[in-house]
């Protein structure tokens, strides 16, 4: 049997790819499928959204492309390179949907912390600049636990903004965020594709849709480029 075409449109300056991830996952009925074929380009600059029902797969896929998790076969390419592992966060930085902040760090230090890890410098004036971008530039030394979970979330955006990294992908950035605040968050990753990140949002915000360059869909454990 010949593998079905793909509908795909490769974009050749691709900074992120995924070829045919697939990725199912243990369950008491057998093996579930929530991935089963995902084509995926995205060039430097591109703001691209991907929607789907709740359980479609976003933060499965999201999962993928950053190298948390391995797909079942195919693969992901970051700058040029087949992901084996976690890239540096200068080549893809993360918004994941679960965060990840360190409790034990202020925001300040949780934004600053992958910067500091690569030995970069105007560490503070970046992180500060960030954090007022999202308006929470006046809780840099609370803790995660001292602040709301839309607060945190700004947080971790401004972590993975900061790095100025060459693909950024947020999963649900605005989930979680008070009306007034969504503008600054979309503010921020325009930006920051604005200047030269391919960014990938997992959203079912139509606010978020309508910053991006290109829409997809996430359906039946595919990107559906037929409405493209
Ligand atoms: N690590 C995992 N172990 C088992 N099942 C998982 C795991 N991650 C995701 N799933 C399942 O995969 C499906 C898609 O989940 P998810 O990617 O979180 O969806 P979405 O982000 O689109 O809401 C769900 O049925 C979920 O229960
Ligand atoms: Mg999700």
């Amino acid at each position: 049997m010949s593998a079905p075409v793909s509908d795909h449109p490769t974009i050749d300056n691709a900074v992120l790819s995924a070829r045919g991830l697939t990725r199912a996952f243990p369950h008491p009925d057998g093996p579930l499928p929530v991935l089963r074929g995902v084509d995926l380009d995205v060039a430097p600059g591109e703001l691209v959204t991907v929607s789907g029902r709740s359980g479609s797969g976003k933060s499965a896929l999201f999962a993928l492309l950053c190298g948390f998790d391995k797909p079942d076969t195919g693969t992901v390419t970051v700058c040029g390179t087949v992901l084996r592992a976690a890239p540096a966060w200068s080549d893809c930085a993360v918004l994941p949907q679960a965060l990840g902040l360190a409790a034990e760090l202020t925001l300040q230090e949780n934004a600053a912390l992958p910067l500091r890890l690569t030995g970069q410098s105007d560490v503070e004036d970046r992180v500060a600049d960030v954090l007022g971008e999202l308006g929470i530039g006046h809780l840099g030394d609370r803790y995660p636990t001292e602040v709301s979970y839309g607060q945190q979330q700004r947080a971790a955006l401004a972590r993975a903004a900061v790095a100025r990294p060459s693909v950024l992908l947020a999963d649900e950035p605005t989930a979680h965020l008070d009306h007034g605040s969504v503008p600054a968050v979309l503010g921020v990753l325009r930006r920051v594709a604005d200047a030269g990140t391919a960014v990938l949002i997992a959203t079912h915000h139509d606010q978020v849709h309508r910053i991006a360059d290109r829409r997809l869909s996430l359906v039946e454990g595919r990107i559906d480029y037929s409405a493209t």
